[in-house]
């Protein structure tokens, strides 16, 4: 029998393309980039997989037109790409990657919080311009910022990687009080309601998938009602957070700072006011970007994607309908 079709929208790292290719037909969009929908459309229309990142969207137009498709494979945790009702309508598993990049996520999660804490970059940038003369070999009162041990952290979500971040805060010596959509309780997290989390946390982080009922969740109105020189961290989506309001909060010092990996519309456009400001740190969604669990969530991505392409449970599915199919 003829190996199945497969279209990859990007090149993924480590040894998992090779093990595709010994099973399957593999065309690859060499970017930069990923394709056009135009060019998503045509492939969809003739391969039996899809292999696909979180930058590309896969709607239900797209899967209507798919006719042999068995099975789509996102090398990502989030979904929010995909149309997962459509998919499941149409008999499709969704593979996933969640587990293999709990632990990197948190560990630039802590490191988010504690560059906007303690103002790395402002610091960095201090001593590349030059500023730091014999005049100010040291000052007192120098780039003072904010402790991370000790502190009340809220996290918004507690699903692996939010409890992955609370162990590391423990290490802090930190009060953790976490809210859930579920109202799930982990231990060493206090279980708060939103409001109260907001009032009463130092540093805000938050993990959780976006959705229809999560997008917008720190919008203007919530944003008022933290801390005052609290702090919001965000290595999940930017659509959780509305970044005009949050900009405003900033910029008028109700909120000390930020750390943000993602943003509502990425790449971020150069125009976006929290990009002018000099307390917010910066990432272009690197919370899962280290080499050994790029590789993981790669081989976890094609493990996917040949056991649906085999009909076999896949080892991750997002669509419950499917998961232990
Ligand atoms: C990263 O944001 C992911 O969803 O894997």
């Amino acid at each position: 029998m003829e190996n199945p079709q497969v279209f990859a929208t990007g090149a993924l790292p480590g040894q998992a393309f090779a093990r595709l290719a010994e099973a399957a037909q593999v065309a690859c969009w060499p970017g930069p980039g990923g394709p056009p929908r135009t060019e998503l459309a045509a492939q969809l229309a003739r391969v039996d997989g899809l292999l696909c990142l979180l930058t590309d969207s896969i709607d239900a137009g797209l899967l209507a037109a798919a006719p042999r498709l068995r099975v789509v494979s996102s090398c990502s945790v989030g979904l929010d790409h995909v149309d997962l009702a459509a998919a499941t309508a149409r008999g499709i598993p969704v593979g996933h990657t969640p587990g293999v990049l709990t632990e990197t996520t948190a560990d630039l999660t802590l490191a988010l919080m504690l560059a906007a804490a303690r103002r790395i970059p402002e610091a960095d940038g201090f001593v590349r311009s030059g500023a730091w003369v014999p005049e100010r070999r040291w000052e007192p009162g120098m780039l003072l910022g904010r402790d991370l041990h000790g502190a009340t952290v809220g996290l918004i979500g507690l699903g692996a990687i939010g409890q992955a971040v609370a162990r590391r805060l423990a290490g802090f010596g930190c009060r953790v009080l976490g809210w859930t959509r579920s109202g799930r309780a982990v231990p060493g997290v206090e279980s708060v309601a939103l409001p109260a989390l907001l009032a009463a946390a130092d540093f805000v982080s938050l993990h959780i998938a976006l959705t229809p009922e999560t997008r917008g969740l720190l919008d203007a109105g919530r944003l008022a009602t933290m801390k005052p020189g609290a702090i919001l961290v965000n290595a999940a989506r930017g659509g959780l957070v509305d970044e005009g309001a949050l900009a405003a909060c900033l910029a008028n010092g109700s909120l000390a700072a930020a750390g943000l990996d993602v943003f509502a519309d990425e790449p971020v456009a150069p125009t976006n006011p929290l990009l002018a400001l000099d307390n917010v740190v910066v990432a272009p969604h690197i919370g899962s970007a280290s080499i050994r669990t790029r590789e993981r969530m790669a081989d976890l991505a094609v493990e996917n994607l040949l056991a649906g392409l085999a009909r076999r449970p896949l080892p991750a599915c997002a669509n419950p309908e499917f998961a232990s199919r």
